[in-house]
């Protein structure tokens, strides 16, 4: 077989270098948690900060040219999206303006409708600044997880819900929700004249020739009425140089966003910014080399959790396995699992504890390594 010219097999220490992934769990355990994978990072970008650092002045930085035609291009490229480089603002993390951009558009008291499970902050944006969070209930529907449209268009009609926040693809649950599922989306936000905040960081993780359809890009009244937020860092593993960018095509609403913004939320680290620069423009080797590797480690996964009592559904996208394990019929699976040497994410944190979510973001042998932790576990219990 021809061997890729980039390496995802070297397992890497990262004990020593404050990895958050690496420092919560004790040191046997092998952390399976936040969305940071355990890859070497790409030549361009490493050599790129490299050149950076060694100019050695570091003062107040702004976004180059390149890095907004780079975004365009990427944009045009992968997404057949065409924005004004005026729509993009450049931003110190995609968390910041999630919770920002939910207390500049709405109110206290406000409903904001989040389909969930889903990654936290999508819920915690709302509670933290006193809105009313309204969950809609995430179905399996032909193996993949979607919102019940009976209850999103419910919470639509409550009187004071005022914007809706995606997360597309959808984290946990792996989704990448096509035309006709954004579009029935997007038919409610009209109806209900509600804004949408789509959370679109793994947009560039998708498996199998799929598709990722930024919401915004569905037609003009969907763009008029979107906080589009994207980034680089879980596609390039760039987390802990905090960088993501909005899209925000109405000039009214990008008002609002920049009067928000303004004094509160720094501009990005100049390092954020060359490592974007340099991952957009010649980073696409790699992330394909990424994609093919990703898509083995999870039909492996897959492969080995169709032997054991434990459930998935389709994973059409991330590298986050989001996993069924209400067979083990204990009040704590996370437990179980960093009792056998694995550190998930426990499902609680998304909105079910009945539920663990799996990093496969490692090199092969390590996920090997995890598994066989867990069936010894579960032979142990009795469980396999
Ligand atoms: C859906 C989603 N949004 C946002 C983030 C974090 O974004 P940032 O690190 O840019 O704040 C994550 C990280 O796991 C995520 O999964």
């Amino acid at each position: 077989m021809k061997k890729t010219q980039f390496d995802f097999d070297t397992l890497i220490d990262r004990t020593q270098t404050q990895s958050d992934k690496w420092a919560k769990y004790p040191e046997h355990v092998i952390p399976m948690w936040v969305a940071d994978m355990d890859f070497d990072s790409p030549e361009c970008i490493k050599s790129a900060l490299n050149k950076r650092i060694d100019q050695g002045v570091f003062g107040y930085t702004h976004a180059s040219k390149s890095l907004n035609s780079a975004i365009l291009n990427h944009l045009e490229c992968r997404y057949h999206w065409s924005i004004s480089p005026t729509a993009i603002f450049h931003l110190p993390g995609l968390v910041c303006a999630l919770h920002m951009a939910v207390r500049a558009f709405s109110n206290e008291n406000d409903g904001i409708i989040v389909p969930g499970p889903v990654y936290y902050h999508l819920n915690r944006a709302p509670k933290l600044s006193q809105r009313q969070l309204i969950t809609v209930d995430m179905t399996i529907q032909q193996d993949r997880w979607i919102p019940d449209f009976n209850q999103l268009e419910k919470a639509c009609a409550q009187a004071n819900a005022k914007m809706i926040l995606l997360c597309n693809p959808h984290n946990p649950g792996g989704t990448v929700y096509t035309r006709e599922e954004l579009a029935q989306v997007h038919a409610l936000a009209k109806k209900y004249d509600l804004l949408v905040v789509s959370d679109e960081i793994h947009c560039d993780l998708i498996f199998d020739d799929l598709q990722h359809i930024p919401f915004a890009s569905l037609n003009e009244d969907a763009a008029n009425r979107t906080i589009t937020l994207m980034a680089p860092s879980k596609t390039f593993n760039l987390a802990g140089l905090g960088y993501a960018f909005a899209v925000i095509e109405n000039a009214k609403l990008r008002q609002t966003f920049n009067n928000a913004k303004s004094g509160l939320i720094p501009y990005p680290n100049m390092l954020g910014l060359v490592a974007a620069s340099a991952a957009y423009q010649e980073g696409q080797q790699w992330h394909q080399a990424l994609l093919s590797y990703l898509t083995k480690n999870r039909n492996f996964l897959q492969q080995w959790l169709e032997k054991t009592p434990f459930s998935i559904q389709k994973l059409e996208a991330t590298y986050l396995a989001w996993i069924d394990v209400s067979a083990l019929d204990i009040d704590n699976p996370h437990h179980f699992f960093l009792e056998a040497g694995v550190g998930v994410s426990d499902g609680k944190e998304f909105g079910n504890s009945s539920f663990i979510r799996l990093n496969f973001g490692c090199p092969m042998r390590q996920l090997e390594q995890a598994i066989e932790r867990l069936e010894v576990a579960l032979k142990k219990n009795n469980i396999l």
